[in-house]
């Protein structure tokens, strides 16, 4: 399973980098906002400041609506970094921009994904990436897990390519669910990544071990 980290934040970027185990960014316009980028020349620099840490792909989320806006803003995006993978709304019109980037070769994270239907349309139209929201079902009492389930069971039936790329991560528990029912990427933040690693047994038993092994010195 691909480890990308969920943020727009360079230094969260570049720890997660370190670990040695970060395969991808994703980002989105809360995202980009939250770190106090504004305007579109500082969109891009910021985008490549990312391409510049990681070594796998970033997603970059076009803020048009439109189809032929839509297109114009993944071609600017695409052209910034050969790593950058343009994230599109499950729409009518994102539907047409997935299907076209694909036939440009231009690979595509189709985002928002709520219900296996939009998974398998999106798969479809020839998207790299899907990137269900499970956290955000949960949060209104839905399964967010069952829906990984219905996506992974569907692409296998057919023999999709197009990865599932598990977001709205709320807890290193959403991390070690999704890899036993088969999502290609987990995308986190930071601090569910960092918790992942750790366990009380773990502190506690390296705690004795550094005690005891004041003798053998
Ligand atoms: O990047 C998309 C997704 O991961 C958003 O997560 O926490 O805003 O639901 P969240």
């Amino acid at each position: 399973m691909k480890f990308f980290i969920d943020t727009a934040n360079l230094d969260h970027i570049k720890t997660a980098q370190d670990l040695g185990i970060l395969d991808g960014v994703t980002t989105n316009p809360s995202l980009m906002a939250k770190e106090g980028i504004t305007g579109n020349d500082a969109v891009k620099a910021h985008y490549k400041a990312i391409c510049d840490i990681v070594d796998g792909d970033v997603s970059a989320e076009v803020i048009s609506t439109t189809y032929d806006e839509m297109i114009a803003e993944a071609h600017v995006l695409a052209a910034l970094d050969p790593k950058i993978v343009v994230k599109v709304p499950i729409t009518v019109d994102g539907l047409k921009v997935i299907k076209t980037l694909a036939s440009e070769g231009i690979r595509t994270n189709c985002t928002l994904i709520f219900s296996p239907g939009q998974a398998l349309l999106a798969a479809k139209a020839g998207a790299t990436y899907v990137s269900p929201f499970l956290g955000r079902l949960d949060d209104i009492c839905q399964d967010g897990l069952n829906l990984i389930e219905e996506i992974r069971e569907i692409f296998d039936n057919y023999d999709f390519t197009t990865e599932i790329l598990a977001a709205s991560i709320r807890s290193p528990l959403h991390i070690t669910y999704c890899a036993k029912l088969g999502a290609d990427v987990v995308t986190s933040p930071l601090d569910s990544i960092l918790r992942l690693l750790k366990h009380p047994l773990t502190d506690n038993g390296l705690a004795q071990f550094i005690k005891d092994s004041s003798n053998l010195k």
